[in-house]
């Protein structure tokens, strides 16, 4: 096709720009994405693509949102205490719209991810460096809401910390920093947000149940044929997140000391 260009940082050989928009395979919940992200423009978030439809190829259409993707292993400017700060806020506005969502919310839609109860927000689901744009050495917007499903904030804020610290296990090699520093930053997100005391001590499980459910949903769909998840698990993923949750349960007591 004209003027189709490769999009690198996700799927090899299937997402696409042509022009202003963005071309990705579609799924059984593209619709009811697709429904939210217009929900979120007429509410006048401008941060997240616009919806354009699907093709007669399958696939989705999105404008195309301006800046840099980084992916792992994170340039030092993605490691920063400032951008700690800004992914926070970024965090935190995409919370305040998508909570709007809640009330449409009729128990028909499709999801990739199961709800997580209770529910809150329409959470991102895998708000992350690498599905983040950054102008300015700024997170500004958000791309890749096929994760997208109802529950809880802290569901989605601990997987940012877990993402954007990032806070793993000393020998995930996406690790940043000692557990001292790690703590720091995931302090520095929580305030930033501005989660409560609750919420805070809250935060190792709710963690480990996140990646928990990760770990099961990896499993079940490689098991049932999806090469995607196989590849995941053959390429050591797997194993890895195993190891952080391992890493989360040996040090609950001094994280949640230390985010207070
Ligand atoms: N709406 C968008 N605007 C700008 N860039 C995008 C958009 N969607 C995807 N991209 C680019 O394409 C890359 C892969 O896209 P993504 O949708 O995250 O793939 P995957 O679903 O495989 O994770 C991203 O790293 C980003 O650079
Ligand atoms: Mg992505």
């Amino acid at each position: 096709m004209h003027n189709k260009e490769e999009l690198i940082g996700g799927r090899i050989g299937k997402i696409y720009r042509v022009k202003e928009t963005v071309v990705r395979p579609s799924n059984k919940w593209t619709k009811d994405i697709h429904c939210f992200l217009q929900f979120l423009h007429e509410e006048g978030a401008d941060f997240v693509p616009k919806p354009y439809g699907i093709n007669e190829n399958k696939e989705e259409i999105l404008s195309f949102m301006p800046g840099d993707v980084f992916n792992y292993p994170l340039p030092e400017k993605l490691l920063s205490d400032a951008m700690i700060v800004s992914a926070s806020k970024l965090l935190f506005k995409f919370h305040t719209y998508s909570e709007r969502y809640v009330s449409r919310l009729t128990n028909c839609e499709q999801w990739m991810l199961p709800a997580s109860y209770p529910i809150e927000v329409m959470c991102h689901g895998d708000f992350a460096p690498y599905n983040v744009t950054i102008v300015n050495n700024e997170a500004s917007g958000i791309i890749d809401f096929d994760t997208l499903h109802p529950g809880p904030k802290m569901w989605d804020i601990t997987y940012a910390i877990y993402r954007w610290v990032p806070f793993k296990s000393p020998n995930n090699p996406d690790s940043y920093g000692n557990l001292k520093e790690q703590i720091r930053k995931a302090k520095l997100f929580l305030d930033t947000y501005g989660v409560d005391r609750e919420g805070k001590s809250s935060f190792v499980s709710v963690l480990m149940k996140r990646l928990k459910s990760l770990t099961d949903f990896m499993v079940y769909e490689a098991g049932n044929g999806n090469k995607d998840f196989q590849l995941n698990i053959e390429a050591g993923h797997l194993r890895q997140y195993l190891d952080d949750i391992k890493y989360l349960e040996r040090n609950e007591e001094e994280i949640t000391c230390g985010i207070k």
